[in-house]
Formats: C-alpha cells, sequence, structure tokens
C-alpha cells in the first residue's frame, strides 16, 4: 500500500500491534463458534491459524514483516486452494471479520480502507461453488 517516506505507516495509524491482535482475536472467536466455517480449519489448534492471519495483516499494512520471514510470499489464493471457499464461506468469514473490525475503535476513514480491502480480498478468495442456485454479485 502507499505511504509516504516520513509519515506513519497505516499499521501504526491504526494502533499497531495490539490493534491487530484484537482485531484477529477477535475474528476467530467468530470461526470457532461457526461449525460450517470451523471445518475448514484443519487443526485443532486455531492458534497458529491466528498468528499467520495477524503477521499476515501487520505485514500488508506496513507493519513488521515476520510473515514474509516465515511464510515467503504470501500467494495466497493458492494457498487457499486446498479448502473450498465458497460464497457461503467468504460471507462467513467476512461477517466475522465485519464484527471483529467494529470491536476496536477505528477512525471512520481507516475503517473503510480496511474493510474495503478485506471485502475485495475475500471475494478473490472463493474458489468453490457451493450448493444451490448462486445470487450474482450485488
Ligand atoms: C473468503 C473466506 C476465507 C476463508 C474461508 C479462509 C479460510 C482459510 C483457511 C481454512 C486457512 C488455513 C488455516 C491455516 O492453517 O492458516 C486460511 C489461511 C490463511 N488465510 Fe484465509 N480464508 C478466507 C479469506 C482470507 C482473506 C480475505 C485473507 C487475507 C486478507 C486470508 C488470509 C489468510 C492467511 C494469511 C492464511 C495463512 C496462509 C499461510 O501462510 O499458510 N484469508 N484461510
Amino acid at each position: 500500500m502507499s505511504q509516504s517516506p516520513d509519515g506513519p505507516t497505516f499499521y501504526e495509524r491504526m494502533g499497531g500491534a495490539p490493534v491487530f491482535e484484537q482485531i484477529v482475536a477477535e475474528f476467530y472467536r467468530g470461526v470457532a463458534n461457526d461449525p460450517v466455517l470451523r471445518a475448514l480449519y484443519p487443526e485443532t489448534d486455531l492458534g497458529p491459524a491466528e498468528r499467520r492471519l495477524r503477521m499476515f495483516l501487520e505485514q500488508y499494512w506496513g507493519g513488521p514483516t515476520t510473515y514474509q520471514q516465515e511464510r515467503g510470499h504470501p500467494r495466497l489464493r493458492m494457498r487457499h486452494l486446498p479448502y473450498a471457499v465458497t460464497p457461503d464461506q467468504r460471507d462467513r468469514w467476512l461477517r466475522h471479520m465485519v464484527a471483529a473490525v467494529d470491536a476496536v475503535d477505528l477512525e471512520p476513514a481507516l475503517r473503510g480502507v480496511l474493510l474495503d480491502y478485506l471485502v475485495r480480498a475475500a471475494y478473490s478468495m472463493v474458489n468453490a461453488a457451493g450448493e444451490g442456485p448462486e445470487a450474482g454479485p450485488a
């Protein structure tokens, strides 16, 4: 993302590590309580998945690059191919993510930019049709 060389990063403007930690923790509480979405996650312990998503988001918004060091290039669409991400899974993912973002007190402009990215990213991750008639894009 763009940032001026001397200005704060989006990561910093959002509040840095504690805010990312809070959003992702809240998101995974939602996943844990959503049996349909939870069934996609292979590990019994959601902790490692939570950490990967947090590191990725921190890096994406200009924070520490630990994700890249540990996992290499994100190639997120490819990494999601083993999981059948249907439009229903996408909508569940987004519902928990919006709730998690709204659980922290972000400036409306930051909230808007963050959610816009997350919605587009979630739509791009869909790789399976799911069951039943599918409505076209809104
Ligand atoms: C659209 C709905 C989505 C579903 C159902 C979904 C589901 C999953 C699942 C099941 C995993 C494997 C758990 C793990 O071991 O890490 C995963 C990994 C991951 N997801 Fe998603 N995901 C979705 C969208 C997204 C979006 C929009 C992003 C980023 C903005 C994202 C970022 C990640 C990251 C960073 C990983 C770990 C990749 C790695 O390093 O292995 N996901 N996701």
